[in-house]
């Protein structure tokens, strides 16, 4: 179709144009909307064909009148929502509980792109999932590169690390975010096409106590909100106990591809781990038989995920133990977790699975496979849009609080394993404190109490995980006195009053 290239240039239709083509012109009067294409077909008879590409500019032009003449209510896309000002309280609560919460965990904000290259995706979250073959919002932009709409973070968040050299910074590095992200899904509740992310990603650090602190994290988030979660949890292994793995599941699934339903027989072929987490019962009968990811741990990845377990059981987080979950992304390795909501009496586990509140996991190889340095990584997001119904549902009364008054400092491998412990322990005690568990050195974790302005500061050390004592320390003063740990709540009660 030829384009008209200059607007403001007159269409060959002048009367003069007319006279040339050998068209009897009619009169000048001003002719509107449906009379306008009526004319410009009499006009298209009676020419020849060479000079119909020329005309098609006219009907562009009055096809353009008519669609502002017609009727048109504008509706909102599906699977998009609006959020109004009467939503905006507990979104503003609930945002500003993360961030506040991030910060006492020691994490930094990073604000991404919306936009990013197709092959981002590709690349990370994996080309046979879902999401990247059949979800994205793409389009060529006008230099013909092949764009999306973010369907997630963790790849942009990667992507930024590698491009601005934070290999080069104190390792780990703690990021949090948030932000709509876009999904081409069969809208039904809770499931939307746009949609928000809050999330953490931990970059640089393969360390099992990571993975603990960011479920411990999702824990009391969900706990200070007052909502009842279920933490389901497991571990994919790395990518050589999962070749094993995936050879015995494709090896035992054959054996029964008629029974599965015609996705999983797809599945079977590229990605037959996504069988395990169908959600037609005929499937999840034959999967219930099938052999467990947990079983073909190498010995490194078995002791990394009873270290997490270890850990977890340590700060007192309630977890279940799901050897199906597998995540739909295709970067995870060992630890995978989703926060389900906790389902009522007669509701089936597998409805919760399908509206889940956050997931994330380990994905040691993704920065290295983006072109990076090796560097290990983890990482959640939630879904705000879900959280907000469930203190709807739930009916959550939502208050703000103030910042942290206390900061957790610990020194040496002992401290840092009772570490979350005692840290949780605290704020459930109703203390508002911050720590940030990836320094070690007590001069960074004493700059950090600085900055945030905290009361008192408690001090871990190798001599003090021996005695069972803590060290508190008046931020204002100076002054530092060692107290018994079993003392430790009464004693910060009586100096926050
Ligand atoms: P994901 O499980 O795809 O993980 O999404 C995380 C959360 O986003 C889900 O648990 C859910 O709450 C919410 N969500 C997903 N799809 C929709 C939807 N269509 N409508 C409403 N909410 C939705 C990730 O995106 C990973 N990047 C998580 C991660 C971070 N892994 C490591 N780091």
């Amino acid at each position: 179709m030829a384009k008209l290239k200059n607007p403001k240039k007159k269409p060959k239709s002048s009367k003069k144009a007319l006279i040339k083509r050998k068209v009897k012109p009619k009169k000048k009067r001003v002719i509107v909307g449906a009379k306008k294409i009526k004319l410009a077909k009499v006009i298209k008879a009676k020419i020849s064909k060479k000079k119909i590409s020329k005309l098609k500019v006219i009907n562009k032009k009055t096809e353009a009148i008519e669609v502002s003449r017609s009727r048109y209510t504008p509706k909102l896309l599906r699977g998009m929502k609006d959020i109004l000002p009467e939503d905006q309280i507990v979104r503003e609560y609930l945002i500003k509980k993360l961030v506040k919460l991030s910060k006492a965990y020691g994490f930094q904000e990073i604000i991404t792109p919306i936009l990013e290259e197709r092959a981002l995706f590709e690349k990370s979250t994996g080309i046979a999932t879902d999401i990247v073959e059949k979800q994205m919002y793409q389009f060529t932009d006008r230099s013909g590169k092949k764009v999306v709409l973010r369907p997630e973070f963790t790849p942009s968040v990667a992507r930024a690390y590698i491009e601005h050299g934070m290999f080069n910074l104190p390792q780990p590095l703690k990021f949090f975010y948030y932000g709509p992200v876009f999904r081409y899904e069969r809208p039904q509740a809770g499931r939307f096409r746009q949609f928000y992310q809050f999330g953490l990603e931990v970059l640089g650090s393969e360390s099992p106590l990571i993975d603990a602190e960011i479920i411990l994290f999702s824990q009391t988030l969900f706990q200070d909100l007052g909502l009842q979660i279920n933490i389901q949890i497991n571990s994919l292994g790395c990518l050589n106990c999962r070749t094993t793995y995936r050879e015995e599941l494709k090896k035992y699934l054959r054996s029964r591809s008629r029974t599965l339903c015609p996705d999983c027989q797809k599945r079977l072929s590229k990605n037959p781990l996504r069988v395990l987490d169908c959600k037609v019962p005929q499937c999840q009968e034959i999967t219930r038989q099938a052999p467990q990811l947990i079983n073909f741990l190498c010995p490194n990845c078995k002791n990394h995920f009873t270290k997490v377990l270890e850990c977890l059981d340590e700060a007192n987080v309630v977890y279940t133990l799901n050897p199906y979950l597998v995540r739909g992304l295709d970067y995870y390795t060992r630890t995978v977790f989703e926060l389900w909501p906790a389902v009522s009496e007669g509701e089936e586990d597998s409805n919760s699975s399908q509206t889940a509140l956050g997931g994330g996991g380990r994905y040691d190889p993704l920065i290295e496979s983006l072109g990076g340095r090796e560097t290990p990584g983890t990482g959640v997001s939630y879904g705000l849009e879900r959280i907000i119904n469930e203190i709807k549902i739930q009916r959550v009364r939502v208050s703000l609080s103030q910042g942290p008054q206390v900061f957790f400092a610990q020194i040496g491998e002992s401290a840092a394993r009772q570490a979350l412990r005692i840290f949780n322990d605290l704020q459930k005690q109703g203390i508002k404190i911050a720590e940030n568990l990836a320094k070690t050195s007590l001069k960074s974790q004493m700059k950090i109490a600085d900055e945030m302005g905290v009361k008192l500061t408690l001090i871990l050390g190798q001599q003090e995980t021996k005695d069972k004592t803590i060290i508190i320390r008046d931020m204002k003063t100076g002054n530092q006195e060692k107290v018994d740990v079993t003392k430790l709540v009464k004693e910060l009660k009586k100096r926050l009053k």
